[in-house]
């Protein structure tokens, strides 16, 4: 029998990449959803349990059902301006969530996790690049709940025996190669979507830009792009890493490349033959001016060399909202 992995948030936009890589490397990936922000039809890779991580009864059904190795848990509320209006929320969603997750865990005997956590955990950085060491300082409620997540996962490793990869995304974005899966949030609130949905149709209007008095290069905020795929690529090789190590470990998840809120609208409108149209606006609260990664610890410890740039994400993303029929206008390219 292939070994079962459960996918908490697999209807998801990362988690449903994630299933389709697991897929491929020989694993049954189990999506455990709710569907409160997933999409039914991104479950196409293995079966699809509606449950939720806050009813205990849901989650023991799933793990009696099918004989799982591990947890990938992608399932958590993550818009950072919802997060301060509704802190409740994503408190409860995302560390009660959680914790209820690492029981249900516990009492099914299963050992090794991999836990989706943020570059928002930082808050404002001290410097930059941001390595692993960097102080933890949310400075909003969907960070705080990733911080708090992570404390009760490394509790767990150390009074029991789990064993844990939490990975700090730093800016996801880009679609799945084949244009299956793609970023579709709803509002959507994410600067390349915005920007592309904005240049294939322009009765949206312009496209917003937060801000540009920033201290940096250009004026707008800097941030570390990084591809679906390349984050798929290291949860497997994080799986694997628990094989060899017990324990509670963290790694970011980044190119170490920054680009400017500009720079990505340029890449942008030179794909789109100049669209969209843009209109700056004031800054947008809680927006750091600069968030780029130190993926070195990716890198050497887990063998995690992410493959594509900003072009490829923004080429893959265009293409997956045009839909394939325009795909040969932008073909696909990979930056590495
Ligand atoms: N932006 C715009 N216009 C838009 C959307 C965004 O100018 O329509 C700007 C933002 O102000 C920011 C940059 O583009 O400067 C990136 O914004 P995103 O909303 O795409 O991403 P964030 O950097 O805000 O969010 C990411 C992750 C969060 C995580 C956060 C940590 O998506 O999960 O980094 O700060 F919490």
């Amino acid at each position: 029998m292939k070994p079962h992995v459960l996918v908490c948030g697999g209807a998801g936009y990362i988690g449903s990449h994630m299933c389709k890589r697991l897929a491929r490397a020989g694993l049954v990936p189990v999506t455990f959803d709710n569907l409160a922000t997933g999409h039914r039809s991104a479950v196409q890779w293995g079966p699809l349990e509606i449950g939720d991580l806050l009813h205990p009864a849901d989650l023991s059904a799933v793990f009696a059902r099918y004989p799982l190795q591990a947890v990938l848990h992608f399932a958590a509320r993550s818009l950072v301006g919802e997060s301060a209006r509704e802190p409740a929320l994503y408190l409860r969603n995302n560390v009660t969530g959680t914790l209820n997750l690492l029981d249900a865990m516990r009492s099914a005997g299963v050992g090794k996790l991999v836990f989706s956590s943020t570059a928002a955990v930082y808050g404002n950085p001290l410097y930059t690049p941001i390595d692993e060491a960097h102080p933890a300082q949310p400075i909003n409620p969907y960070g705080l709940s990733k911080w708090l997540a992570e404390q009760q996962i490394r509790a767990y490793c150390e009074a029991y025996g789990l064993r844990a990869v939490c990975l700090r995304y730093f800016n996801a974005a880009g679609a799945d190669a084949d244009g299956e899966t793609g970023e579709a949030h709803e509002p959507e609130t994410h600067l390349i979507p915005n920007i592309i949905r904005a240049a294939l149709t322009p009765s949206l209007g312009p496209v917003k830009l937060f801000g540009n008095d920033y201290p940096t290069a250009d004026g707008t905020c800097v941030r570390d792009y990084i591809h679906v795929e390349d984050l798929a690529q290291a949860h497997l090789l994080a799986l694997d890493y628990m094989n060899g190590q017990a324990g509670f470990h963290v790694f970011n998840l980044g190119t170490g490349q920054g680009n400017s809120v500009a720079e990505v609208l340029a890449q942008c409108q030179a794909l789109c033959a100049g669209a969209p149209a843009s209109e700056t606006q004031p800054r947008r609260p809680g927006d750091p001016a600069t968030l780029v990664a130190s993926a070195t610890l990716a890198r050497e410890t887990l063998g995690w060399t992410p493959r594509h740039g900003l072009d490829s994400i923004l080429r893959s993303a265009l293409r997956w909202h045009q839909g394939s029929a325009t795909a040969a206008a932008c073909p696909p390219t990979a930056d590495r």
